[in-house]
């Protein structure tokens, strides 16, 4: 009996193979897979075998019957397709694959990475969720400070809190490593805010830490302009103006001059200054010994400057009309 299947199965392949036509697979469909045909006749003969025998037989029946069909299914188009249908020009030109890509955020994350990685910067991490030893006491804001108001801050139970600000990962890093150190850190930042053209309740902030024995503000100017030069061009414009933080002693904001709907104007990049010694007492760094500057700038103005992306929420709505530009 399997040696019949065997031969019907041989028998009806070459018979397929001959048919040169679409009437004579047609043909050839009736003959062996019709309401009549072959198939339907061995499959007839379940019947005449013993019981223990019969599972045996109808699996290969089954299998032999989709094979038939496949074949028949791919008989079909090639006997077809050389007749029928237009000549394929194989000398056109293709429709390109459109992949997933990186988003633009994520590639600016990498590449400030990568300039502050070639001045001698390693990337440090720390946790979104903080404690207030974190994110407020150990950088030397007071009790008081105004940037505590709960208004301004995500709150959580206890006294824990969405960080707001990367300022938090140096204390983490210096808590755990004795200087020298030289870290940058990347990452997310909570503050409630109202949402407009540079704006956002949540953003990213690159921020930075050099502790080392005769550190000077030059050098961290020097680090700055460096950086605006390597990522934006010779061409980029930045300015460091007076400003205030407790955790930095003398502090300064840092500036650029970029496109906001159609006008050029300073915008805000971030903050920075000199490591205020009180910072580095409540970390058990020795501040006689050791000085050390820090900055923490904002990545998605990086980013706007970067790429000439004029409102920042544009990068959040995921509208692939946007984000397929870059
Ligand atoms: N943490 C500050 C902010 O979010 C920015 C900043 C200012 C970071 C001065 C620093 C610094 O490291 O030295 O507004």
């Amino acid at each position: 009996m399997s040696s019949e299947i065997d031969q019907l199965q041989l028998e009806a392949i070459a018979a397929l193979e001959a048919a040169s036509d679409p009437q004579a697979v047609e043909a050839w469909r009736i003959e062996y897979l019709g309401s009549k045909g072959r198939l339907k006749d061995m499959m007839s003969r379940m019947r005449d075998l013993p019981a223990e025998e019969r599972p045996v037989f109808g699996q290969r029946m089954n299998a032999l019957k989709q094979s038939l069909e496949a074949a028949f299914e791919s008989g079909k188009a090639g006997a077809s397709a050389a007749p029928a249908g237009p000549p394929i020009d194989v000398t056109e030109p293709g429709i390109a694959a459109r992949g997933g890509k990186r988003h633009v955020l994520t590639r600016t994350i990498d590449e400030i990475v990568e300039v502050f990685g070639r001045m001698g910067f390693s990337v440090a991490e720390g946790p979104e969720v903080e404690d207030e030893w974190h994110n407020f006491n150990a950088l030397n804001i007071p009790d008081d400070h105004p940037a505590r108001d709960p208004i301004d801050n995500f709150f959580l139970a206890g006294d824990r809190m969405l960080r707001s600000q990367t300022s938090t990962v140096q204390i983490r890093v210096m808590e755990q490593s004795p200087p020298p150190l030289k870290i940058i850190s990347v990452g997310r930042v909570y503050r409630p805010d109202t949402h407009d053209a540079t704006h956002y309740s949540m953003f990213h902030q690159v921020e930075g830490l050099c502790l080392d024995r005769g550190v000077t503000m030059i050098d961290l100017k020097t680090v700055l302009f460096q950086f605006a030069r390597a990522y934006f061009g010779p061409e980029a414009e930045v300015r460091m103006r007076p400003s205030f933080f407790p955790f930095t002693e003398p502090s300064a904001e840092v500036d650029m001059k970029m496109q906001i709907r159609g006008q050029w104007q300073w915008v805000e990049l971030g903050g920075c200054g000199m490591v205020d010694p009180n910072v580095l007492q409540a970390v058990g760094v020795d501040p006689e010994e050791w000085t050390g500057f820090a900055f923490g700038l904002g990545i998605e103005r990086i980013a706007m400057r970067r790429y000439g992306i004029s409102d920042i929420r544009h990068l959040y709505e995921n509208d692939e009309r946007f984000l397929r530009q870059f």
